[in-house]
Parts: C-alpha cells; sequence; structure tokens
C-alpha cells in the first residue's frame, strides 16, 4: 500500500495560492484537496468551479475534490470540467448514493464517498463495489484545524474490511481532520493510505519538511 498526502487548500493562503501550491508539488505532496463549502451541509461557506480551475492551471496533481454540500449532483458536470480528478460526494446529502457515484464516473471523474463522525461505515455496504475511494471524516466538517475524532480508527477499519469484502481491493481509504504527526501512523495503521492535512502543513513553521515527515511516519511503519 502506497502513502498518499493531499494537501488542503482550505488552510493555504489564498494571496499566495501560486506559490503553496508549488511548494506542495516540491514537497512531494501527491494529490491536492479541494474543499468546496456550500453554507447549508455544513457552517461554512468556501469555494467552487473557479477555484478548482486555478488549482488545475497551477499543477498536474490529481485534484481532490470534497463537496460538503446539500444536492451535490448539481455540480458534478461543472466541476468536472474545471479539472477535478476526484470528487468525493458525502452519504448524508446522497439519497440516490448509487446512481450519483454512477454519473460522476461517467463524466471520467474518480468517485468517492463520505460520511461525517457520527454516520457508520455500514451505510456504504452497497456502494463498496462501486466506488474509488471511502472518505472517513475524523472531524465534524467545516474547518480547518479541528481536534481529530479517536473513534475514526475503527472506521478506518471498518471501511477497509467492507471494501476487501466486497472485491474492491483498488479502492483507496482517505481520512480527512486533524491529521498531524500526532494522529497519521495510528491511521496508517488502522488500514488508510491517504492523508488529508490542512493546518498540520500550513500553519508549521517549515510546510515542506511537514509533508515529508508526514509520508515518512507512515512509511517507516512497513
Ligand atoms: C474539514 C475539511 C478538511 C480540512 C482539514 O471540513 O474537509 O479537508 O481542510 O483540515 P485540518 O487538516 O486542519 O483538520
Ligand atoms: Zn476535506
Amino acid at each position: 500500500m502506497s502513502v498518499r498526502i493531499a494537501p488542503s487548500i482550505l488552510s493555504a493562503d489564498f494571496a499566495r495560492l501560486g506559490d503553496d501550491i508549488a511548494m506542495c508539488v516540491e514537497a512531494g505532496a501527491d494529490w491536492i484537496h479541494v474543499d468546496v463549502m456550500d453554507g447549508c451541509f455544513v457552517p461554512n461557506l468556501t469555494y467552487g468551479a473557479k477555484v478548482i480551475e486555478t488549482v488545475r492551471r497551477l499543477t498536474t496533481l490529481p485534484v481532490d475534490v470534497h463537496l460538503m454540500v446539500v444536492e451535490p449532483e448539481k455540480y458534478f458536470e461543472s466541476f468536472a470540467k474545471s479539472g477535478a480528478d476526484i470528487l468525493t460526494i458525502h452519504q448524508e446529502t446522497a439519497p440516490h448514493l448509487h446512481r450519483q457515484v454512477g454519473r460522476i464516473r461517467e463524466l471520467g471523474c474518480k468517485a468517492g464517498v463520505t460520511i461525517n463522525p457520527a454516520t457508520p461505515v455500514a451505510t456504504l455496504t452497497d456502494v463498496a463495489s462501486d466506488v474509488d475511494l471511502i472518505l472517513i471524516m475524523s472531524v465534524n466538517p467545516g474547518f480547518g484545524g479541528q481536534a481529530f475524532i479517536p473513534r475514526t480508527l475503527d472506521k478506518l477499519r471498518q471501511s477497509r474490511t467492507l471494501l476487501d469484502a466486497a472485491g474492491n481491493r483498488g479502492a483507496l481509504v482517505e481520512v480527512d481532520g486533524g491529521i498531524s504527526r500526532a494522529t497519521i501512523t495510528s491511521c496508517w495503521r488502522a488500514g488508510a493510505d491517504t492523508f488529508v492535512a490542512g493546518n498540520a502543513i500550513f500553519a508549521a513553521r517549515d510546510p515542506r519538511a511537514e509533508i515529508a515527515a508526514l509520508r515518512t511516519l507512515c512509511e517507516e511503519q512497513v
């Protein structure tokens, strides 16, 4: 299993987004994580297609878009056109999860599904063979810089078991929220392979070194 580090630009400096993304690329980041929030599903507002397009122009790394919005299907087409590689939607916002995962793939993107801390992994059982990625939220979505919720570790283990049982060996298990040097190793041991980190990277004195350190902490466990 290889480690993927996905810096979240939610904690970047938008006055110098180009520099921050170039720094991530130089430091060996694997994906760029873009958090879309609508002020309705979550109590915060961020950005949409325009920023996805900007990130797309700034890097060839995969653009990992996390949709924290109601009626996410409204945005699939424009986000795909803007250059998103991965579209991840919340189970809590998607009563027709199976259809929506199919639609994301039709548009040529990888399809991810995600759940809040209070939502059981079992709600993803019937789409486990259809997804490219399960994202486990390790904080309540909406803000960067929150504390990691320890129960997440069980949910990472359950996600890996669910994907294995569905025969979906290629699917990834991503974790988002409160990932730092203190929490990443236990997530990796619990079965996560893709790590979103915002505050830990962008608030660090040396963000480059932080990206490298997060990766090394996992790789040392192999
Ligand atoms: C939270 C977002 C995260 C956020 C993580 O709702 O989905 O991607 O940027 O930030 P940190 O790593 O600071 O917890
Ligand atoms: Zn996110």
